[in-house]
């Protein structure tokens, strides 16, 4: 090693996440060169006090390896992706990388309602399934408790007059209706009272369904989950405003057109996308299906785990299973290992998302092309696809450089009190609350299933923090040690 990785580490993972920021908002912009003044090479490393402090020595890298680098406290480095750590040859050279491949498989294929990390042999269920296999149904109400005045319960953004879907907390039509599957979202189904007068707000009755406009099958007017979408766009029909189509996976004015779901890298090309959560095929795992298992084509494994020398254990005809096996491919250092975290950190806050905006920077239209938002929490989810299609990413945490602990917390932000299991209530309504209860949850995850938090005390691993949160975070010292490494959006 030509240098000393440690002393690079906490500016090297800002930079790089910093680098692909910058690529994110600026894809085609000007030059990245923030730091553009001469800087002294010359960089001295926090030793203990007895020790006299080192020098590393100056080396004229920009004639050596890089022309036109940028220097930043002596490390030079580009921006493009690839090129983080350029001060080490090591990101210049190729070396052989020990990749490991999972296939340790899952108790009773997670019952179809879940994908299996191989890596690890858990079932990762899909929205409202639950269990070591993903046999448990969960049932997520839509309401709260009914209440003699509130017979639907106190309003929640899930609050619903129809038929609740318990996996999800959504709300649809349901059976007697001529479309069951139509959402019924949040105002929509409730009676909305006539402004007092002209200019005041309208006001939604939470306490009364609108049987006039959602079910009547009155035949002059059909309501909204009788009516069929032709007769009701020749005859211009218009419903209230509310019902819109605020689920994923619809569009149209009644939602009668099935379209594509925001997933994550749109499963990679190896799963479907069921509203947010990447329904792998059988050999592939990972939040976006693009993590292959022993059993899916070397010829279809992502570029960069290619070409590879791959290693079978001669006793697999013996036993018949394998725990995964090896693969050595040429990388480039630095190497990325992106956590497969519980769906609950991630592909879960996404499927269940009660507006199709929340969180996302995308969402497709009734021919599936894309249409971005502008909203920069969808900043998150881009830095975790890129990570995730990366070059750098690496498959075998003991050869990583870098560590990434994909939490939304954007979802959560904007998803905090949507349905009632979503409950503030022991968080004193605060976002940030429940927030940092999702990242103790993830902290608790890794460092008691992980060996890799405990070797470095975490130094190596990167987050990535909603703005919001940050004031909340100083004053945390339970969580200090994520604060040192996190990004700020
Ligand atoms: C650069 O580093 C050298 C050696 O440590 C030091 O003598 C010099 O003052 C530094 N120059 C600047 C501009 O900081
Ligand atoms: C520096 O201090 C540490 C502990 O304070 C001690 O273990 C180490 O031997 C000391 N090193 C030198 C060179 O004195
Ligand atoms: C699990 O799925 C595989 C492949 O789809 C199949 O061969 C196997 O029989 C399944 N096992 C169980 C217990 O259903
Ligand atoms: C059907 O709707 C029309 C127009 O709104 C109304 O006059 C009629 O009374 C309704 N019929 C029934 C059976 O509700
Ligand atoms: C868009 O994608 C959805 C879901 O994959 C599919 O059902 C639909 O047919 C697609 N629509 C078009 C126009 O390709
Ligand atoms: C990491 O250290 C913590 C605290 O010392 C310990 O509780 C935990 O079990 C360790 N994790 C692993 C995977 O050994």
């Amino acid at each position: 090693m030509n240098c000393a990785w440690s002393t690079l580490v906490t500016a090297a993972s800002i930079l790089a996440v910093l680098t692909i920021l910058h690529l994110f908002f600026f894809p085609f912009g000007p030059s990245m060169d923030y730091f553009g003044v001469p800087v002294n090479i010359s960089t001295s490393v926090g030793l203990p006090n007895n020790v006299t402090q080192i020098t590393i020595p100056v080396i004229d890298l920009d004639n050596q390896y890089l022309p036109n680098a940028v220097a930043y406290r002596g490390a030079h480095w580009k921006p493009e992706i690839g090129h983080w750590l350029s001060l080490c040859d090591s990101s210049l050279m190729e070396v052989d990388i020990v990749e490991k491949i999972g296939g340790k498989s899952c108790t009773n294929n997670c019952s179809y309602q879940g994908v299996c990390n191989y890596e690890l042999g858990q079932c990762q269920c899909f929205h409202g399934y639950a269990g070591e296999a993903c046999a448990i149904k969960m049932n997520l109400n839509c309401n709260y408790p009914a209440l003699p005045e509130f017979p639907y319960g106190r309003w929640v953004v899930s609050i619903c007059p129809a038929h609740c879907d318990t996996t999800r907390a959504m709300c649809f039509c349901g059976e007697g209706t001529k479309y069951p599957k139509r959402p019924v979202a949040e105002a929509c189904g409730f009676k909305i009272n006539l402004p007092y007068e002209p200019g005041a707000p309208k006001l939604t009755d939470w306490t009364k369904a609108d049987l006039d406009n959602i079910f009547t099958t009155n035949h002059s007017k059909q309501g909204w989950c009788n009516v069929d979408p032709p007769q009701a766009y020749a005859s211009k029909v218009k419903f209230k405003e509310e019902c819109d189509c605020k689920y994923d996976g619809l569009w149209g004015l009644f939602c009668e057109v099935p379209v594509e779901s925001v997933c994550l890298n749109q499963c990679s090309g190896h799963g479907f996308c069921r509203g947010g959560f990447c329904q792998c095929d059988s050999d592939w795992y990972g939040s976006d299906c693009s993590t292959p298992s022993i059993s899916s084509s070397v010829l279809e494994w992502p570029q960069w785990l290619r070409p590879a020398q791959v290693t079978m254990p001669s006793d697999t005809q013996v036993s018949g299973s394998v725990p995964g096996f090896r693969a050595v491919v040429k990388r480039r250092r630095p190497l990325i290992y992106v956590y497969d975290l519980p769906p609950e950190f991630n592909s879960l806050l996404l499927e269940g998302r009660h507006f199709k905006f929340e969180c996302v920077n995308r969402i497709y239209d009734d021919k599936n092309a894309t249409v971005w938002t502008d909203q920069l929490y969808g900043a998150q989810i881009a830095i975790y696809e890129s990570l995730l299609a990366s070059s750098h990413r690496t498959l075998n945490g003991e050869e990583a450089d870098y560590f990434f602990v994909p939490v939304l917390d954007s979802c959560i932000i904007t998803r905090a009190d949507d349905a009632p299991h979503l409950s503030m209530q022991d968080h004193k309504g605060l976002r940030s609350s429940l927030t940092l209860e999702y990242y103790r949850r993830a902290f608790d995850h890794i460092s008691s299933q992980y060996t890799y938090w405990n070797h470095s005390s975490g130094r190596d691993h990167i987050w990535v923090l909603t703005r919001t949160l940050v004031n909340w975070f100083v004053d945390c010292s339970v969580i200090l040690c994520i604060y040192y490494n996190a990004i700020y959006m």
